[in-house]
């Protein structure tokens, strides 16, 4: 595995609202994320975890601070000159029936990203969209038929499969997953789990997981930050930060955890 730095956020903030009712969403993040790193995202909600990670994938930009991937700048740029990021970096969201566009086939949402015209020019993108389309679904595990049907014939965990075949379509360097399963049924979630963790594995994925749930965090991750108040308040690899937990905030939020363990 090559451990160079793939992303660099530097001074990262991001300010919601003026004046009193100012929220410091992102409050001057230093963040270094390593190829082939999976990184688990934990901490309260509201303590800023989504906002970090839609300006990693430049969804969202930020108030100030910089962010680097493989070396190029992201922050500052026009959409338009930000294809090599859109071509690797996919996110997936919480919920499979808001992300996904009701009205369109599961063919047409999984191919949409590589017929983005900002994709659609870049070498490391397929370019024989019917043969990548029949690959993803084979490797999230849906049947042959999907790509003619809607999201609405689908159960919640397959509409999450098609978020992530569509996610692995271009043949992303980096995975985003902002609360993958927590939408799903608690009988549905370790499928999915096991799936992004065979995905991840088979592709030599960079993953960033944000989660409630520290038990996908040890399952799925190899590093994780804590986040409080719009802070990196703890990182370090997994088993460290888990056994010998330094701010007092990660040992609260384990020993809650742990409290709830039967
Ligand atoms: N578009 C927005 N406009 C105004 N405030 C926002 C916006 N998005 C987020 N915030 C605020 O920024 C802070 C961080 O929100 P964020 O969604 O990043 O937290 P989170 O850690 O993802 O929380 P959760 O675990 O509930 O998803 C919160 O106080 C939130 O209310
Ligand atoms: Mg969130």
């Amino acid at each position: 595995m090559d451990s160079t730095a793939l992303y660099e956020a530097t001074g990262l903030t991001r300010l919601y609202g003026h004046g009193p009712d100012q929220v410091r969403a992102v409050d001057g993040i230093d963040l270094s994320i390593a190829r082939g790193e999976r990184l688990g995202l934990v901490g309260e909600s509201g303590s800023g975890k989504s906002t970090l990670i839609r300006m990693l994938a430049a969804l969202d930009r930020p108030t100030s601070g910089t962010i680097t991937f493989d070396g190029t700048p992201v922050t500052g740029r026009p959409e338009r000159r930000l294809g090599f990021l859109r071509s690797a970096v996919q996110i997936v969201f919480q919920d499979p029936r808001s992300s996904l566009n009701p009205r369109m086939t599961a063919g047409d949402i999984i191919t949409e990203p590589l017929r983005s015209p900002l994709l659609r020019r870049r070498e490391d993108v397929p370019t024989d969209r019917g043969r990548r389309l029949a690959e993803v679904i084979d490797q999230v595990g849906l049947p042959a038929d999907t790509p003619r049907r809607h999201p609405h014939e689908f159960s919640g965990g397959q509409r999450q499969r098609i978020a992530l075949a569509r996610a692995l379509a271009p043949r992303p360097q980096v995975l985003i997953a902002d609360e993958p399963v927590s939408a799903l049924d608690v009988s549905l979630r370790s499928q999915v789990i096991n799936l992004i963790n065979d995905l991840v594995a088979q592709d030599g994925l960079t993953l960033v997981l944000v989660t409630h749930d520290l038990a996908v965090v040890r399952h799925l991750c190899s590093t994780v930050a804590v986040m409080r108040s719009g802070q990196v308040v703890e990182r370090g690899p997994m088993a460290r930060v888990t056994q010998e937990p330094r701010h007092p905030y990660t040992q609260e939020l384990l020993s809650s955890v742990l409290s709830l363990d039967p």
